[in-house]
Order: structure tokens, then C-alpha cells, then sequence
């Protein structure tokens, strides 16, 4: 398991997500509330993330930086949730469910 902080409404909680699995089917699994409107298809941009991560640098796909140019407010450190694999790097991240307008 990989130990994450995740930030809500001000508050950062912690919590432990399994390695190897999509970011934002973990985050589901711990009732974050997170918008997922193509179900983790990386095509509907709706799971908007930003992660702080102390680590190297995340891996992102063409595919999920194609669709970031699409999503609103997105900045250096912005991901789609269901582009990302829960992995070593993301080790004492802090991450920030971006709420949509
Ligand atoms: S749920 Fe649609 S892009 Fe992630």
C-alpha cells in the first residue's frame, strides 16, 4: 500500500492506496467525491486532480495530456485521476480533487 494525503475542504487526511491500481478507482473506493463523467475513460476531463509529489516525476500518457489541455485551471502539476497508476512515486503525495465549476 502507498500512504497519500489527500487535501478537502481545507483538511488533509490520510490515507493508503494500493499499488498498481487506477488512481481515481482508489480514490472512489474511499468515498473522495470526485467527478468521473466518462467512467475513466480519459475522455471527459471531469477528474481533475493536482498532485504534489516529493518523488521523481509521475508518468503521463499523450493520450492524458491531450485531454488536460482541455480542462480548466489545469496547472503544472494537474492530472486526470483515471490517468494514473498508483505507483512508488506517488509516496506522501498530497492530492487536491480539483472541483469543477
Ligand atoms: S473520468 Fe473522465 S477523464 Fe477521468
Amino acid at each position: 500500500m502507498i500512504p497519500i494525503q489527500i487535501k478537502q475542504e481545507g483538511e488533509l487526511l490520510s490515507y493508503l492506496v494500493e499499488k498498481n491500481k487506477n488512481l481515481l478507482q482508489e480514490l472512489k473506493r474511499l468515498n473522495i467525491q470526485i467527478n468521473d463523467g466518462c467512467d475513466g475513460k480519459l475522455t471527459c476531463g471531469a477528474c481533475h486532480v493536482q498532485i504534489n509529489s516529493q518523488k521523481s516525476q509521475l508518468n503521463i500518457t499523450d493520450d492524458e495530456k491531450d485531454m488536460l489541455q482541455f480542462v480548466p485551471g489545469v496547472k503544472g502539476n494537474s492530472r486526470l485521476a483515471c490517468g494514473v497508476l498508483v505507483e512508488d512515486s506517488l509516496t506522501d503525495s498530497i492530492i487536491t480533487v480539483v472541483k469543477q465549476e
